[in-house]
């Protein structure tokens, strides 16, 4: 028993080798890789559009590289048929880029949707896990509501506890606390941190929120021009090489884009008829 426990501690849970994506001849990813430890917390940062989203989307195969392997608990999914990837993509949880709830269902309906999928589990237990679920991102009691009838932060919640239903080992998190205030953003991290600590699951969060970022992450990734251009824990990353890293961790533009803002000028907006009347 000692060796099983051993052999899964040491083994990266996901492990991403030598990743490349191109879109129309856009390379997006060119060169990653990340070993992501089980039970730690990844943060992956990086500018608008530099191919987050697409990586994550990766390591459950939703996309599939063009070159490079993924790999999870040692076993390289990217060799596998969409029908031998179920059983892996169950035990991943993904919470997609503002929240996407099915507008259409009820929060009950949108909860239990892996379970169906998943098949054979009596109608009863769905109640109850989906209960448990709710419970746990602080929300039991919604279930008869229509995602509409919820705040932005109850659907990022109810998003959670869709991504949880099946007890994934990991969760991916894109962008949770966008388009939060800090208060209900700040509410998001502390469920990310609890979800981590209750159920042991291994997360990795996108974010270009800094705050969050440093709150959750025991280590932060950063994504620029297809790789990985910074890694270290949050405490140690203003301290990493680079002004792109420095930069972007302190929330500057960089001098190009102050540069087209300076040149951008006025014109156009002082004009009498773009004016008010
Ligand atoms: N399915 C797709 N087809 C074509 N281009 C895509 C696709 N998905 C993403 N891209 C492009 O890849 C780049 C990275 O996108 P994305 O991963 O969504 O960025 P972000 O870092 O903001 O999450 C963008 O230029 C985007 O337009
Ligand atoms: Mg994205």
């Amino acid at each position: 028993m000692n060796d099983m426990t051993t052999r899964a501690t040491d083994t990266p849970i996901i492990e991403l080798k030598g990743l490349y994506k191109s879109f129309n001849g856009l390379a997006v990813l060119r060169g990653v890789d990340l070993a992501v430890r089980r039970g730690s917390t990844t943060v992956v940062i990086g500018p608008s559009g530099c191919g987050k989203s697409v990586l994550l989307k990766h390591i459950v195969l939703l996309l599939r590289p063009d070159k490079g392997e993924v790999l999870f608990d040692g076993q390289v999914l990217t060799r596998l048929s969409e029908k031998e990837l179920t059983p892996f993509r169950r035990q991943v949880g993904f919470v997609f880029q503002g929240g996407a709830l099915f507008d259409s269902m009820s929060v009950q309906d949108n909860v239990c949707f892996p379970l169906k999928e998943h098949g054979g589990i009596p109608e009863d237990e769905q109640c109850e896990r989906c209960r448990q679920a709710l419970r746990m991102v602080g929300l039991d009691g919604v279930q008869q509501k229509m995602p509409e009838e919820l705040s932005g932060g109850q659907k990022k919640r109810v998003a959670l506890a869709r991504a949880i239903v099946l007890r994934p080992q990991v969760i991916l998190y894109d962008e949770p606390t966008t388009g939060l205030d800090p208060v209900r953003a700040d509410l998001i991290n502390e469920l990310i941190i609890k979800l981590q600590k209750e159920l042991s699951t291994t997360a990795l969060v996108v974010t270009h929120d800094m705050a969050s970022a440093r709150k959750v992450g025991d280590r932060i990734v950063m994504l620029y021009d297809g790789r990985f251009i910074a890694d270290a824990p949050p405490d140690q990353l203003d301290h990493a090489d680079g002004q792109v890293v420095s930069r972007f961790v302190t929330g500057q533009a960089d001098l190009t884009e102050l540069e087209q803002l300076r040149l951008g000028g006025v014109e156009g907006f002082g004009d009498k008829d773009g004016g008010h009347d």
